[in-house]
């Protein structure tokens, strides 16, 4: 996207097996976006169900080791090999359903709260704001934003792109309209935190700019239960990432 882009980037779409330049716009949300927005927030959300059971078992020795101590322990115990060989695919599953539970509840909440009251609780102070990305007449991307008094920054929230349109520029430029926000606020700091395991979530951030000031190893996400057997099968990292905005790669005041 190379430092254009503040309400329309040029980008370049698949569209079939053609490579066609198009343009990404970022605007405000309107209404209307609600059920698009809902859906991509909610699609990109399920697609760590995946991510958290199965890529993010690498990233937890301590997992590991706790798993291996159940079949050690299991093989003393019972000395029957073929349960043994079961307990592979049973921590595997279980990790699946912890997962896709959590992550459902997970978003249960954020529809109960602001996902759900877009309008009101976005829409409706100059301290909060959601944006929607827009190519070709298609809402294809969401990011929302808000302003911690308080503590001095701006925070940035439920960024998601549908998957149709990845890889186009889509996650930079909502990621831009949130730091050109926050600059308008006069606050001189972003932060955002994730679960994610998916380099493209990373990438993205420390692509505009972001760096990780921190990791909370098993992070306890919004609606997850503390239940023994979820801690055992869900487990994550939250990471912290920061940028300070007069820090930024990007010129904004060329957009
Ligand atoms: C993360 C996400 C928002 C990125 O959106 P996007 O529109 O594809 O991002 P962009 O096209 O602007 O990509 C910006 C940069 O991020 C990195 N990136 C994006 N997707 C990547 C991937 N799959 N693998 C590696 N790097 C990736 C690249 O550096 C890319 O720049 P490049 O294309 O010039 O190499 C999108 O993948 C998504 O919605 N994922 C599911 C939901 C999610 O994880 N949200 C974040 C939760 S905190």
């Amino acid at each position: 996207m190379d430092g254009k882009c503040m309400n329309g980037v040029a980008s370049k779409y698949q569209n079939g097996n053609q490579t066609k330049p198009s343009t990404v716009i970022v605007r405000e949300f309107e209404p209307e976006d609600e059920v698009h927005v809902q859906r991509i927030f909610c699609e990109g959300m399920m697609e760590m169900v995946f991510d958290t059971a199965f890529r993010g078992l690498r990233r937890h020795p301590e997992s590991l080791l706790l798993y291996m101590t159940i079949t050690a322990v299991g093989y003393v115990l019972t000395m029957c090999w073929w349960l043994i060989g079961l307990l592979p695919a049973v921590v595997l599953c279980s990790r699946y359903f912890y997962s896709r539970r959590i992550i459902h509840a997970y978003l249960d909440e954020a529809m109960n709260n602001d996902m759900g009251h877009i309008e009101e609780f976005y829409m409706q102070s100059l301290d909060s704001r959601l944006w929607v990305a827009v190519m070709d007449g298609q809402v294809v991307g969401v990011v929302a934003a808000v302003v911690q008094k308080a503590a001095g920054f701006a925070e940035l929230r439920r960024m998601s792109v549908d998957r149709r349109c990845r890889r186009c520029g889509v996650g930079v430029a909502l990621g831009l309209q949130v730091l050109q926000f926050a600059k308008t606020q006069g606050y001189a700091t972003v932060v955002l935190g994730t679960t994610a395991y998916s380099p493209a979530a990373h990438r993205l951030y420390q692509r505009l700019g972001f760096h990780c000031c921190g990791v909370t190893n098993g992070y306890i996400t919004d609606g997850a239960t503390t239940s023994l057997l979820a801690r055992m099968f869900y487990r994550v990292r939250h990471h912290h990432y920061r940028l300070e905005v007069k820090n930024m790669p990007f010129n904004l005041s060329s957009s």
